[in-house]
């Protein structure tokens, strides 16, 4: 089956006004739904992304922006841009910015992984969490990631993915009703539901990194966390 005619995949307006809905209970959502897992995941993605020289780093769909701040925790001295199409995704975590101080060392933007306003050799490093999955068209978004970062430098997706062990999938099973129950607690609805069905949807592992192949990168890896539950994608430019 073709990614276009995969029935999870929404269009990325469809996306947008969907992120913009939940946003404001994203964050408690997102600790309640990983058990608050979310936060070593996102540790170890920018330990891989090592921001650790001077340099410019983008996240690609960083909705509230915590791996924004993760690379801000861990290394001083960068400029970072995050962008996403959902304003009130952005909202929040221009917030938070603005609570931390960074305004001058951060910035967010309205903007789409497909059409990056952004001049080609541009970035260090590029980092996207738990929106790869959402794109509609992957290829093309890795393509662009390819472009703007500079020779050299480094892409890091961090992704949800289905386990691919039988115990582990049954665990995942059980679980899987409680999603779209929090989800509906908090006031998401049916994001939830589509949260479920779109990590079940997604590319196995390999598949991903022979997409990240295809557009040009090197060295590339996977690493899985949690069981499998959750994949950390690395390549170079
Ligand atoms: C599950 S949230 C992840 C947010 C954040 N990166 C995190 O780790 O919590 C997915 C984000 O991807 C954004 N997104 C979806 N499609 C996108 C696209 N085509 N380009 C950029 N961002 C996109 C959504 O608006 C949303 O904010």
């Amino acid at each position: 089956m073709s990614e276009s005619e995969r029935d999870t995949l929404i269009s990325a307006e469809e996306n947008r006004d969907m992120f913009d809905r939940i946003a404001k209970n994203y964050d408690v959502a997102n600790r309640a739904i990983s058990m608050g897992m979310d936060k070593g995941w996102r540790r170890k993605t920018i330990g891989l992304l090592k921001p650790f020289r001077a340099g410019r780093y983008l996240d690609i769909g960083t909705g509230t922006g915590d791996l924004v701040f993760e690379i801000l925790d861990q290394s001083g001295n960068v400029l970072i841009d995050g962008i996403d199409p959902a304003e009130q995704m952005l909202e929040i975590a221009r917030d938070k910015a603005e609570k931390r101080q960074v305004g001058d060392t951060v910035s967010f933007l309205v903007a789409d992984a497909l059409d990056l306003p952004m001049e080609s050799d541009t970035y260090d490093g590029i980092v996207s969490g738990f929106c790869f999955r959402n794109i509609e068209r992957r290829q093309k978004a890795l393509a662009e990631m390819m472009r703007v970062l500079k020779p050299g430098g480094m892409l890091v997706i961090l992704e949800a993915t289905y386990p691919a062990n039988a115990l582990v999938r049954l665990g995942y099973k059980l679980y899987r009703p409680l999603v779209p129950l929090i989800g509906k607690l908090l006031g998401g609805g049916s994001a939830y539901k589509y949260l479920m069905d779109s990590i079940e949807d997604f590319p196995r592992p390999e598949t991903v990194t022979d997409m990240f192949g295809a557009a040009g990168f090197s060295g590339v890896q996977y690493k899985s966390l949690t069981f499998g539950t959750v994949c950390i994608f690395s390549g170079k430019k």
